[in-house]
């Protein structure tokens, strides 16, 4: 797949060219792909616990939304009215599918959001809008029309359920086929209709908002900051209003805020936790009848450790960060760790120091990770 997945290029040249800034349509960059799920099995996937789902319908040009938890009859009597299921985070239910992802790899996981899948019967889709998304769509099975704009007006419909463009101006469009898949980078207004039974497959990355980050990152230093002392005015002067703050108070407490201060490292911890925090929804499982350490470590020997499809790693320094924790560990234990997070699996007799092993124990009675199951 790695070379017919960006058509030809190189995923340097695709970064140079086209990653953030424009278009890419790529036939055939899977050859032979028709999907991972049929319809039923999302909409099966769609009304489960945890999975976050949507379900577009379309009546004489209104939109309408419901978002999950869904039961198996919501699908049901849609009678001449146009709709289409859009299930988030595929990769955490189906191997398949984070393998799929892992074709990706020329991105980094930082960027990384989720596979969505979506299935839309003849002309359903969600209309035109823009994301703030990079994001590769694959065909899987059935046909879907691509429309695209580069426009620069984003006004929306006022009012409607989703996020729609009142004025879609097409400038480009094409018929993907399975294994086809366009690329489309943040901003670029685009429209997917469904030409038949239609199932197409999203890799997403994310580009968080300043605003978020910058909020996240106090809430992250509040915890960490450390001021001595307490406020004092033994040349408390008499004030003519008790009611104003005063110069020296004012002063004072300015030039002691001024004192927190943080350097990269606290940023790029804030980011590791951050990034590799699990969304809302996300829950890990431990084992029902979890093996001891020894047992534990035996297996992990004898078979590797897979991580679970719901985890998410980062790294930095020599600091792992786990499901939103940071784990700060030794050099030759980081190089371990770093070829888990790269790949989501170590393999069979992979060496392991002490300390190590009781970390990865620990993940492992958390439910971020297991011994490879035998095939
Ligand atoms: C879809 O799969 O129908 C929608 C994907 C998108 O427009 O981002
Ligand atoms: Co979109």
């Amino acid at each position: 797949m790695k070379n017919t997945l960006l058509g030809g290029i190189t995923p340097q040249q695709f970064l140079r060219d086209y990653w953030q800034k424009k278009p890419l349509l790529i036939r055939q960059a899977v050859p032979g792909f028709k999907g991972l799920l049929d319809p039923q099995q999302l909409i099966d996937l769609a009304c489960t616990e945890d999975v976050q789902a949507r379900l577009v319908t379309q009546q004489r040009g209104k939109f309408g939304l419901q978002s999950s938890p869904f039961e198996p009859g919501d699908f049901k009597g849609f009678g001449k009215a146009k709709w289409s299921v859009l299930v988030q985070g595929v990769n955490h239910f189906l191997p398949e599918a984070t393998e799929l992802i892992k074709h990706f790899n020329f991105i980094p996981h930082a960027r990384l959001d989720d596979l969505m899948v979506s299935y839309a019967p003849k002309g359903g889709g969600v209309g035109p809008h823009f994301d703030i998304y990079d994001v590769f769509l694959l065909q899987g099975y059935g046909h879907r029309r691509w429309q695209i704009s580069t426009q620069a007006d984003q006004t929306l419909i006022e009012g409607a359920p989703l996020r729609i463009l009142k004025d879609f101006k097409v400038e480009q469009e094409w018929v993907l086929e399975p294994g086809d898949m366009l690329y489309l980078p943040p901003q670029c207004a685009h429209n997917g209709i469904a030409e038949d039974d239609c199932m197409t497959y999203s890799i997403g990355f994310r580009t968080p908002w300043y605003q978020e980050l910058a909020e996240q990152f106090l809430v992250y230093l509040q915890d960490r900051i450390e001021i001595q002392g307490n406020y004092a005015d033994p040349d408390l002067k008499l004030q003519k209003h008790p009611s104003e703050i005063g110069r020296e108070m004012l002063k004072q407490v300015a030039d002691t805020i001024r004192k927190v201060k943080w350097d990269d490292e606290d940023v790029a911890n804030f980011l590791g936790c951050y990034l590799s925090e699990p969304k809302p929804h996300v829950f890990f499982d431990g084992p029902d009848k979890p093996l001891s350490e020894t047992k534990f470590s035996q297996a992990a020997q004898k078979y590797g450790l897979t991580l679970d499809l719901k985890a998410q790693m980062q790294c930095y320094g020599n600091t792992v960060f786990i499901n939103g924790e940071a784990c700060p560990v030794r050099k030759t234990d980081y190089r371990v760790l770093r070829e888990l997070a790269d790949t989501r699996a170590l393999s069979a007799n992979t060496k392991f120091t002490a300390g190590i092993i009781g970390l990865l124990y620990e993940w492992y009675l958390d439910g971020f990770l297991a011994p490879t199951r035998r095939r």
